[in-house]
């Protein structure tokens, strides 16, 4: 909406996980390194994990296009609250599997043969599971068997899960024991630093168009990071709104009442926030002067 008035070719701050608009930082560049690795090398099983919003998904998506640029199959399940028999019926999908679909011993038998098949050619074959923390006892049960297919050179299946921290703490399950010992290669994803927040802002802002960017001054990119605490989703969703709010104000450069506006709008919370009386700001004088003062530091 507002693309047109800031000079934009395209929506700086989507909420969908687009490789595109990749910001490198030193962890997210680890963590790919880690997963393209991991499943060229024929590791094995492969964990991810990451507070909400850090860019687990958007890892994953730059490791299909990786995996797609290679020609190495794979299957992807975004859904993971699935039962035993769905799990089958996606991988035999994704994967083009001739067979009964519906029957996990067909699936079973025909994966067999793909990745046998894939292994003596010289090829290795990945399955990715997003949202893996979802994923029942059940399920994660038949991916540790699948994890078990192996040549003397190494494992047919590449496994990829990757989850909020819930999973690493599933995996520490006594029941999971055989398959945490089987993880060869962990990678987690933190909220980013300020350096690398406004980093991520201001690349951002330059793949969608607008070299240097000129709306949001230095303080308040840092406040920006203050209360965004570094996730990307959630400085993605306050950029956004900060852009839409300049644009109906017909404002080029955000301000700080603007971002106090987004803020409030967004019921955002964030550590040392300031208390809201209902509808107004607080002045700093009628803030040190009010009941709220020196709470929440
Ligand atoms: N390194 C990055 N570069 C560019 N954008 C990123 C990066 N990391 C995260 N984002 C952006 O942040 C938002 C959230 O990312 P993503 O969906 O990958 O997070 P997630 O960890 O999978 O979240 P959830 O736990 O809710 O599944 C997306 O809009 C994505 O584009
Ligand atoms: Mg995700």
């Amino acid at each position: 909406m507002y693309n047109a008035f800031f000079g934009f070719k395209e929506s700086p701050f989507n909420l969908s996980p687009d490789p595109s608009f990749l910001y490198r930082s030193p962890q997210h560049e680890e963590a790919l390194a880690n997963l393209i690795y991991g499943v060229q090398s024929r590791k094995g099983f492969i964990v991810l994990t990451g507070e909400v919003g850090t860019g687990k998904t958007t890892m994953l998506q730059c490791l299909r296009d990786f995996l797609e640029s290679q020609r190495i199959e794979f299957a992807f399940l975004f859904n993971s609250r699935v039962t035993v028999d769905q799990f089958f019926e996606m991988i035999a999908y994704d994967l083009n599997l001739r067979c009964q679909r519906a029957s996990k011993t067909e699936v079973l038998f025909a994966l067999n043969n793909l990745l046998i098949q894939q292994a003596n050619s010289g090829r290795t074959t990945a399955l990715i599971v997003d949202e893996a923390h979802n994923l029942s006892w059940e399920v994660l049960e038949e991916i540790r068997l699948l994890g078990n297919l192996e040549t003397r050179h190494g494992k047919l299946l590449q496994i990829v899960l990757a989850g909020q921290p819930e999973l690493d703490r599933k995996l520490d399950a006594p029941d999971m024991r055989q398959l945490k010992q089987r993880i060869v290669l962990r990678c987690h994803l933190c909220p980013l630093e300020e350096s690398e927040a406004i980093e991520y802002i201001v690349t951002r802002m330059n793949r969608a168009g607008m070299p240097n960017q000129t709306v949001f001054p230095a303080d308040l990119l840092s406040e920006i990071y203050l209360r965004s605490q570094g996730i990307p989703r959630l400085i993605n969703a306050i950029c956004d709104n900060l852009l839409l709010n300049c644009f109906a104000l017909e404002q080029r450069v955000a301000t700080l009442e603007v971002l106090d506006e987004v803020c409030a709008d967004m019921r955002l919370e964030w550590p040392g926030r300031r208390p809201q009386l209902p509808h107004r700001v607080l002045t700093d004088d009628q803030y040190r002067q009010s009941p709220y003062y020196g709470r929440g530091n």
